[in-house]
């Protein structure tokens, strides 16, 4: 036993500006472990909320009672526990707090805090953190395939096209930094294609291409001309992921397309959807349809689940039971893994358990709004996830968690690189891995 000796909590600011919270954690014998709540802008309903103090002052995203809840309940709550019990200390969080969405302590207090003590149970045991993950939860570390965004969009382009993410994947790259050099060739390419017609215009939110384009799928023939322009065939080492991101445009099973001024109903939306996995070597798909849209979901995976690898990100939320209702009715073939959605470490360990259970893929990600922190390099590595989801390939909230990985795998036994293996269910695997 280890026992946790003072815990506090401090204003940090992240990668949109806004505040956050940092969480230090000093153990007895002064080891110590710190982490930094993320933020989410295109949130699920059903996630933990991000405590925030309203008001006019810092856009009403103030963090002070988030750190009044760390520095007083959550202290006087923890100061003595063990913190090597990781199941026991996020239980305790939760008795604080047992409201679904963690409103009452909020869940940037709880996020910070969970990995924090994390971090200094690692440092205890004088492990990485990868190494500690994988060990404390049983899991074989590998080194994670990337997603990789290429142009912003939805929420984090100020909705100048409506799908979210274009994103690439190198599964057919023999290692980590191949992924990381590919990714520098087609990234470049596809700005110096934005500037050859005019259309540069900086980035997005997460670091991808400002997406000035007049349709959705113009989009997507640019992210393949710029995949060709790096000496790549679409399709072959390189191909296509998506997160629509589709809550943010479509309520009760309309979807509504700002950019191509059209509504969809939820049946138009896969149609246009599965035209699109036809034509462009799209491998992976997040959030097709709304978070309340489970007929779609449905639908959705009944068709194209043998194809592509279907995410539920805002549909799951990183919540165990939400993912064995989706298993149940094979509404998704993949979990999205947030910490900061369901707000401690071990819950979020719970929702990746139930979907490994169940032979699902799973994608460690980060959010929009991020920081310097890189536990989710860490968590993608330890628990073999296979695959990791971090935003673009600039801006160094982002580069910083790439880079993190170039350092584990410097690491004695953090594993192989899983490459293309997570899609081996998909048109992908079948293709290139028979
Ligand atoms: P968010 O988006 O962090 O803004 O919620 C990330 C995602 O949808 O995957
Ligand atoms: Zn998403």
């Amino acid at each position: 036993m280890t026992a946790i000796k003072a815990l506090k909590g401090r204003r940090v600011w992240d990668s949109r500006g806004h505040p956050t919270v940092e969480v230090d954690v000093t153990l007895e014998n002064g080891i110590k472990g710190r982490a930094i709540a993320p933020a989410g802008a295109s949130r699920g309903t059903r996630e933990a909320i991000d405590l925030r103090d309203g008001g006019h002052a810092l856009k009403g995203k103030g963090v002070d009672a988030a750190l009044a809840n760390i520095n007083g309940s959550i202290a006087t709550t923890l100061v003595g526990l063990d913190a090597m019990d990781q199941m026991g200390i996020d239980a305790r969080l939760v008795d604080l707090d047992p409201s679904p969405l963690k409103d009452t302590l909020g869940g940037n207090a709880t996020v910070a805090t969970s990995l924090a003590v994390l971090h200094a149970a690692a440092a205890n045991a004088r492990k990485p953190l990868w190494r500690h993950v994988a060990d404390s939860f049983g899991y074989a570390p590998s080194i994670p395939l990337p997603e990789i965004q290429i142009f912003g969009g939805g929420a984090h382009a100020g909705r100048r096209v409506d799908i979210q993410d274009f994103m690439i994947m190198v599964p057919g790259a023999s290692s980590f930094d191949e992924v990381m050099e590919v990714t520098n060739e087609v990234y470049f390419a596809a700005g110096d294609i934005m500037a050859s017609r005019g259309n540069l215009a900086g980035v997005a939110d997460e670091g991808g291409w400002w997406p000035v384009f007049r349709s959705n799928e113009e989009a997507l023939e640019t992210l393949v001309a710029a995949i060709e322009k790096a000496g790549e065939t679409p399709g072959d080492r390189v191909v296509i992921s998506l997160d629509v991101a589709a809550s943010e445009f479509g309520q009760d099973g309309v979807y509504k397309l700002t950019l191509e001024d059209r509504n969809l109903e939820s049946g138009a939306l896969i149609d246009l959807l599965g035209g699109w996995i036809d034509a462009y070597p799209i491998v992976s798909i997040e959030d097709p349809l709304g978070e309340d849209d489970a007929d779609g979901m449905i639908e959705f995976t009944r068709r194209f689940g043998h194809q592509v690898q279907i995410i539920g990100d805002d549909y799951l939320v990183t919540n165990a039971g939400l993912i064995r209702a989706a298993v149940e009715d094979y509404a998704c073939n993949c979990a999205l893994i947030k910490v900061n959605q369901v707000g401690t470490v071990s819950e979020a360990l719970s929702a990746y358990a139930a979907a490994r259970e169940a032979g699902w893929t799973a994608v460690v990600s980060a959010r929009s709004g991020e920081t310097e922190d890189t536990s989710i390099s860490h968590l993608s590595v330890g628990l073999g996830a296979g695959q990791l989801k971090v935003g673009s390939f600039q801006r160094s909230e982002r580069m910083v968690k790439w880079n993190e990985c170039l350092r584990i795998q410097d690491d004695p036994g953090s594993g192989d690189f899983a490459a293309g293996e997570p899609l081996a269910g998909t048109w992908w695997g079948r293709r290139h891995q028979a």
